[in-house]
Parts: structure tokens; C-alpha cells; sequence
């Protein structure tokens, strides 16, 4: 179905940040698979280990055992200090499953149709459930009826949640990205003080805090957790994209207290927690550890807004340069429409979100002389879009 609008062009295959077209051409990969690619592309160690599992056993049903399940379980167990995960395929899945939690928490307090308070551009999938969730009209609109039971408020004001609390109400969560993706590279203007306000009001009120890391997790913003930049902690977080560098796998990590309120049988999925997945993301972590991808993120992000800032310092045509590790967004005074397609002919893969943020996710992997590259592919890329205005 024709549900992409695609760039025209493919790809036979990629090493490191490099893609290469069918025709040979080498692009320079600044999206991963929109964060994704963790360990860019056919990673020695990666494609070795997964090489090795394709031979001994790709699916086996959730009906027995699957030890590579509690092992990637307890590493993310391990990672986020929380309990327990449900694995999944994709984010949406991971998100519907925390969806779920939160109307069985709603329930448990004995509330008949529980609510989720959801945030304004929020993006948390595309499944009935989830873009009911979101916070974006072009992913709602020719899908009604949506689904009831989510109250929006603004991004980053506490003051429109406190006044939900300070009312009789029938929340039972609150579901947000600690740093929105598809909404801009949004981040709180403060970060700490945001998410201690979000855990203080779901512990006054017997919410549960669900964080979608689903974007901003996997070391993308230089932790492993987005919100591990704070102090606090969610009862549940929801994981996908670069959990597995390409594979497709979800997560949705719980507490106990959230983890108990799934019994057997209340939810399932066929591929969900399949040894090869499983093993995709153990490999994905440890070389992670092994590689210190996480400062890595930093310093790469770092390096790559202090090059681009130094160029645009005084470009009133760049609104502003924002990140966190290699979650990087830079807004323009104008949509950029056609920024992508000149990024290409430049053999740079960039994407734009929110009309008029360019956006870099860049592979963890990523070295000085390629971060220094994109920096410079993209200042190029910019200028001429400007100059041909
Ligand atoms: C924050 C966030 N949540 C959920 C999703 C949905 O993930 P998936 O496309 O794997 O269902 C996305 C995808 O972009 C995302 O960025």
C-alpha cells in the first residue's frame, strides 16, 4: 500500500555510517534507520553472534521457555533498576502493552473507565490505541471514532497536569516521551525539575509514570534511559527502535508493582521475546559496554551542534540548535520543504520532523571525522537550501 512517501532510491548495503545505493554511491547516514541502526550497519561482533543464532534457532513460541527472554529481561532489569519486561516487535506493541497496565492500575483503584493524561505532540504509534494517544491531527484524522480515555495537556507544564489532580478525576497515569522525537526534539526547558514534578504528582495521586523511551532510549541521548539524566524513575518505560540495531523488537519495562498487575494470559504476542531478537539486543548492550557508546553519544552530539553552531552563530534563519547526546534537532525559520532531497544529492540521509526541525540520529557509533562530516554535509546542505529560496 502506499502508505511512505519514499525517496527515490535504494540501498544494497551499508558498513559502519556508510550506505551504498544500488548505482555504488556512498551516503553518509545521519537517521539510523530513524534511530534504529544503534551499531550503524553489518557491525563485526553483530553480525557474527546473530550469524551464529540464525543457525541454531530464530522463533520458538512463548509457550516454553525462552532462556535468552530472562536473560535480556534481567539485563534490562539490571539497566533501568526496574522489575520485570513484556517483549514485543515494535513500539506501538511496547506502548499498548503500558497502555493496558494502566487501565488495570485504573481499575485496581477501582475507577470504572480510567483516563491517561498524554501530552501535545506526543507520538506513540500508530495503532488504534496508541494514535489516540498521540498528540498529532495528521495521525489521527480519518481514523475515528478514536479511542476514549486519554486527556491531553501541553509538553512540559506541570501547572495543566496539577490542575487535572486538583480536580475530582479518573486518571490512573501519565504517558509521555522524556524527549519528544516525531513532535521536534523537544526537550523540557528543565529536564530534572520536569520529571521530579511528573513522579511527585503520580505518587500523590496513585498514577503510575509511564515514560515512551521508545526514540530517546537505548543510550541515544548518552544514558541508557533519557530519564536516567534525572534523578527519579518511572513505574514503566517502553523501549523499541534501537534495542536490537535493526532487528524488530519492544519492550515494556514495569516495576513490580506494575509488573504484578499482568497476570498470565491478560497479554501475549507471537514474536514477542523470540531468541533471535533476544539476542539481537543482549549483542546490541554488550557491545555498547564493550565500545562506551554512551559517552560516545555524547561527545559525537557534542562535537556535531558545536560545528553547526559555530557556522549558524549569527544565521537568523536558524532558530535554534537543540540536543541531548545524538538526539539533535535544529530548527529553521521556515518549513524545509526539499531539504532532504538536497541533503541526498549532497549523500547526506537526514530527515525533517515537525515541518521545520531538521532532525539527526546519527548511529552511536559514529566517529569524530564522520561526526565532523555530517556537520559539514549539513551546513552545505543548508546553506544552499537557503540560497535558493
Ligand atoms: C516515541 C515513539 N514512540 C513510539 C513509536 C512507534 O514505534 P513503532 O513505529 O516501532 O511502532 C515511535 C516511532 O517513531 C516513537 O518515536
Amino acid at each position: 500500500m502506499s502508505t511512505y512517501k519514499r525517496l527515490p532510491i535504494s540501498f544494497k548495503r551499508g558498513e559502519g555510517v556508510w550506505l551504498q545505493s544500488k548505482n555504488g554511491d556512498k551516503y553518509l547516514d545521519a537517521l539510523s534507520g530513524i534511530a534504529v541502526n544503534t551499531l550503524g550497519y553489518s557491525h563485526p561482533k553483530f553480525v557474527e553472534v546473530m550469524a551464529e543464532q540464525i543457525k541454531n534457532l530464530i522463533h520458538i513460541s512463548n509457550v516454553y521457555n525462552i532462556e535468552e527472554q530472562c536473560l535480556l529481561g534481567k539485563e534490562l532489569a539490571n539497566l533501568s533498576k526496574l522489575y520485570s519486561t513484556f517483549f514485543c516487535n515494535s513500539g506501538c506493541e511496547a506502548n499498548e502493552a503500558a497502555i493496558k497496565i494502566a487501565r488495570l492500575h485504573g481499575h485496581a483503584l477501582g475507577i470504572q473507565n480510567p483516563e491517561i493524561i498524554v501530552m501535545d505532540n506526543a507520538f506513540h504509534g500508530r495503532t488504534m490505541a496508541t494514535l489516540s494517544a498521540s498528540g498529532s491531527r495528521k495521525v489521527q484524522a480519518g481514523f475515528e471514532p478514536l479511542m476514549s480515555g486519554f486527556l491531553r495537556v501541553p509538553f512540559d507544564n506541570i501547572e495543566a497536569i496539577q490542575e487535572i489532580a486538583n480536580k475530582k478525576n479518573k486518571v490512573s497515569a501519565i504517558l509521555v516521551e522524556p524527549v519528544q522525537g516525531e513532535g521536534g526534539i523537544n526537550i523540557p526547558h528543565n529536564f530534572e525539575a520536569y520529571l521530579k514534578d511528573l513522579r511527585n504528582i503520580c505518587d500523590k495521586n496513585n498514577w503510575l509514570l509511564i515514560f515512551d523511551e521508545v526514540q530517546c532510549g537505548v543510550g541515544r541521548t548518552g544514558k541508557w534511559f533519557a530519564h536516567q539524566h534525572s534523578s527519579i524513575k518511572p513505574d514503566i518505560v517502553t523501549l523499541a527502535k534501537g534495542l536490537a540495531s535493526g532487528v524488530p523488537i519492544g519492550a515494556c519495562i514495569a516495576n513490580e508493582k506494575a509488573s504484578t498487575l499482568m497476570s498470565s494470559g491478560k497479554h501475549g504476542s507471537t514474536f514477542g521475546g523470540n531468541p533471535l531478537a533476544m539476542i539481537a539486543g543482549l549483542t546490541t548492550i554488550k557491545i555498547m559496554k564493550e565500545d562506551n557508546l554512551l559517552d560516545n553519544a555524547v561527545s559525537k552530539g557534542q562535537l556535531i551542534c558545536s560545528q553547526l553552531k559555530k557556522h549558524f552563530d549569527q544565521n537568523d534563519k536558524i532558530v535554534s540548535i537543540r540536543y541531548m547526546g545524538l538526539m539533535i534537532g535544529i530548527d529553521l525559520s521556515h518549513p524545509c520543504r526539499g531539504l532532504v532531497e538536497l541533503a541526498l544529492e549532497n549523500k547526506l540521509l537526514i530527515n525533517v520532523t515537525s515541518d521545520k526541525t531538521i532532525r539527526l540520529l546519527p548511529p552511536l557509533i559514529i566517529n569524530n571525522d564522520e561526526a565532523k562530516l555530517v556537520a559539514k554535509k549539513l551546513v552545505k546542505t543548508i546553506d544552499e537550501f537557503h540560497k535558493k529560496a
